[in-house]
């Protein structure tokens, strides 16, 4: 018994919802094939596409399927081949999709014992491997689809986001990789209250724009005071990828998860592209080769 699994890419944060925050994208993402075993535990069969370990408990699939395990009552295990089509410290979910595919195929095999909130969780052990914290932004809207909302950690509470139906989102992928554990590490722990306030009035307003289809609410909302100013300095272009995409017509313009990725939202299919075209053109000015993605979010 096979199943065959699209695991979706993800823009985590979304400007003002660092670690609370995240969207799937349609048609950006990489392709598992989960079988059962006789024999216990996971073996990692196959791996195409990026040079990643194959070891179980160094990949990310391995982890959250052992994690899946544990709490199984099932006595067998699993084969798990992984077509890597997301690269690795891209910025928008690599680890996420591959722990979150080999969960929710595993589940759907057992005959569904697992609730979508316990996915997220055996997931994010994925994640706590691949960048040393179990953070659930990609994770979430991976297994949910569409937008998705952390509301708690401890203990975890995960809030499903309307996503409005003319709501495109535009992905460039410079080529240059960024860890999430490096991007983490240059973070402040502490935040003013003044910054504060901006955030979260900019986080309801986002989640208020997103339910009422307000795009232009949307709009004013795509801003982080907090973590973009510290982050795009790794990012070669970024001020003017935003500048552009907003010029071109973008709703907003952010880094993706912990980059190097960089998202835009649009109204419309043919605005997306438009700020794709002004993606490109930077990128192309400066020399930098980039992969790049348009996307509606499901
Ligand atoms: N919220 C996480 C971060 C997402 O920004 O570090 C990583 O993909």
């Amino acid at each position: 018994e096979a199943i065959k699994v699209f695991c979706p890419a993800t823009i985590a944060n979304v400007s003002c919802g660092f670690d609370v925050l995240g969207l799937a994208l349609d048609a950006v993402g990489d392709k598992m094939v989960i079988r059962k075993t006789a024999e216990k535990g996971i073996k990692i069969t196959k791996l195409t596409g990026q040079d990643l370990p194959m070891e179980t408990h160094q990949n990310v699939a391995g982890v959250a399927g052992l994690a899946l395990l544990a709490e199984s009552e099932y006595d067998g295990g699993f084969e798990i081949e992984i077509y890597k089509n997301i690269k690795a410290g891209s910025g928008i979910g690599s680890s996420a999709a591959s722990s979150t595919g080999a969960v929710w195929a595993m589940n759907q095999l057992l005959d569904k014992p697992f609730s979508n909130l316990e996915l997220v969780k055996f997931a994010m052990e994925g994640e706590r491997l691949a960048s040393g914290v179990a953070h659930a932004d990609n994770v979430a809207p991976a297994i949910f689809g569409g937008f998705t909302l952390v509301r708690s950690y401890t203990p975890l509470d995960i809030v499903r986001i309307n996503s409005p139906s003319q709501l495109f989102a535009t992905v460039i992928h410079p080529q240059i990789e960024i860890k999430t554990s490096d991007s983490r590490k240059i973070l402040k722990t502490t935040i003013s209250l003044e910054d504060g306030i901006k955030q979260w009035g900019n986080l309801g307003g986002l989640i208020a724009g997103l339910y009422t289809e307000d795009y232009e609410l949307i709009g004013r909302s795509l801003e982080d005071f907090i973590v973009e100013p510290i982050r795009s300095i790794l990012i070669p272009g970024f001020d003017k990828v935003k500048s552009e995409s907003l010029l071109a017509g973008a709703l907003g313009c952010g880094i993706s998860g912990s980059g190097p990725s960089i998202f835009a939202l649009s109204k419309g299919e043919a605005n997306a592209k438009k700020v794709a075209e002004a993606m490109r053109n930077v990128y192309q000015k400066i020399g930098i080769d980039y992969d790049i993605h348009v996307s509606k979010i499901n």
